[in-house]
């Protein structure tokens, strides 16, 4: 295999976007294109993430991003795996970059939604759900969560403030960050008095509906004669699945697919949890984010929470999770989030992340679950 690289990566604020996804799409590509300091021509491949771009009336928008970027001859394709599609089209990238079947690859995601109401957005994403076993009998994400986090909270006894811990780093977080959706602070009060959305789900313990776009450029080494950015080696790009409904598990205390994911890329990396300097983990709940450390194995079972509480996790703490926001608060617009992670730890390495800095870049992971875990992808990046 090749060693591969991260050489761009871009992605504009999340929240209510303006245009289409396919147009946003076009342009954060176009960006990350020009920070790699490659041209669109050098592209062999785009792999496109856009689980919802019916909701736009529009499949198919690898082409049309094509046609926009002026490379209409170059192939392309999309990739679904619910909300970890960006990061499964990224290991689509890796795969066709590390096997020397192309040298450079674009990897997009987007997703707008905005136009839709709360009850329409949620149910279009509970499609990703087992529609006959669990959407058709009234499931929804926000549902589903909550009954993995009744039954940890069952197990583990942990107080409210430990899951609102989460919230307030990663609010805090997102304040720093330009591309955020929620760009404010909340405090502790706040969480608590904040309504119940699933029980034991508040509105602070929910990732929002975003709009969004993320894209990244991924060539081999030997292409790259003068990289223009810091690149990220990609050391592991690792992905598994598992069991997708709720009632055919053996236990709702964590996610299988991400405890098979993370030992496949630990392994590929000649890593451990302890060779990490930072990290991006799919929090599209508070109780998602305690449940990936834990499964990821930064932190034994039953633990996680409790560290959050004691500022382990927070930007300037022993284990920096989520320096951007998270789906939390930096938000969730589905296909666009795996991408974004990497744009996070790009910015990190290449020091453009103003205000919200982690200290050491020299590690990272990226952690990205489609739906409750029937997918997940694990990537682990160094410095050169
Ligand atoms: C939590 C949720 C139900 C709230 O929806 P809602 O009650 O219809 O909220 P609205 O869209 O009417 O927004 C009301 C306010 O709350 C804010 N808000 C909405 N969702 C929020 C969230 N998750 N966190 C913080 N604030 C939120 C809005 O910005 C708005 O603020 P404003 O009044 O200052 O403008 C919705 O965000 C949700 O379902 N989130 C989960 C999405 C999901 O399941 N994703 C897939 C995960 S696997």
């Amino acid at each position: 295999m090749r060693e591969t690289w991260v050489v761009g990566a871009a992605s504009n604020r999340f929240g209510k976007m303006k245009e289409s996804g396919r147009e946003a799409a076009t342009r954060v590509s176009m960006q990350a294109i020009r920070q790699s300091g490659l041209e669109p021509k050098d592209i062999g491949y785009t792999f496109v993430a856009n689980c919802f771009g019916v909701a736009e009336h529009q499949a198919h928008v690898g082409p049309l991003i094509n046609n926009g970027l002026g490379i209409p001859d170059v192939p392309s394709v999309t990739v679904e795996s619910a909300c970890s599609s960006s990061s499964a089209a990224l290991h689509e990238a890796f795969v066709q970059v590390a096997g020397g079947f192309v040298d450079a690859a674009l990897v997009v995601g987007a997703e707008r939604l905005s136009h839709l109401d709360t009850l329409a957005a949620t149910s279009y994403f509970a499609i990703a759900a087992d529609y006959p076993f669990e959407t058709h009998n009234g499931a929804t994400f926000p549902g589903l969560y909550a009954t993995l986090a009744s039954a940890y909270r069952q197990k583990y006894p942990t107080r409210d403030e430990m899951f609102g811990a989460v919230a307030v780093k990663n609010h805090a977080n997102a304040a720093r960050n330009p591309h955020a959706h929620f760009q404010k602070e909340i405090s502790m009060e706040t969480y608590l008095a904040s309504p119940v959305i699933a029980s034991p789900l508040r509105l602070y313990d929910c990732c929002p509906f975003s709009d969004g776009a993320a894209a990244v450029v991924v060539a081999a080494k030997e292409f790259v004669k003068s990289p223009v950015a810091e690149p990220l080696v990609i050391r592991a790009s690792a992905r598994s699945g598992s069991v997708t409904d709720m009632q055919d598990r053996p236990d709702l205390l964590g996610l299988p697919a991400t405890r098979t994911a993370a030992a496949k890329a630990f392994r590929q990396a000649k890593m451990e949890p302890k060779d990490i300097d930072f990290l991006e983990v799919h929090d599209c709940f508070t109780t998602a984010e305690v449940m990936a450390l834990e499964d990821l194995g930064f932190f034994p079972k039953g633990t996680a929470a409790r560290e959050e509480f004691e500022g382990t996790t927070a930007r300037d703490g022993k284990l920096p999770v989520n320096a951007s926001g998270g789906l939390k608060a930096k938000g969730h617009p589905v296909s666009a989030t795996g991408a974004s992670q990497v744009v996070e730890i790009f910015e990190q390495v290449n020091g453009l992340a103003k205000g919200r800095e982690v200290p050491k870049t020299g590690t990272a992971l990226a952690h990205n679950v489609g739906a409750t875990g029937g997918s997940c992808s694990v990537h682990i990046f160094t410095r050169r």
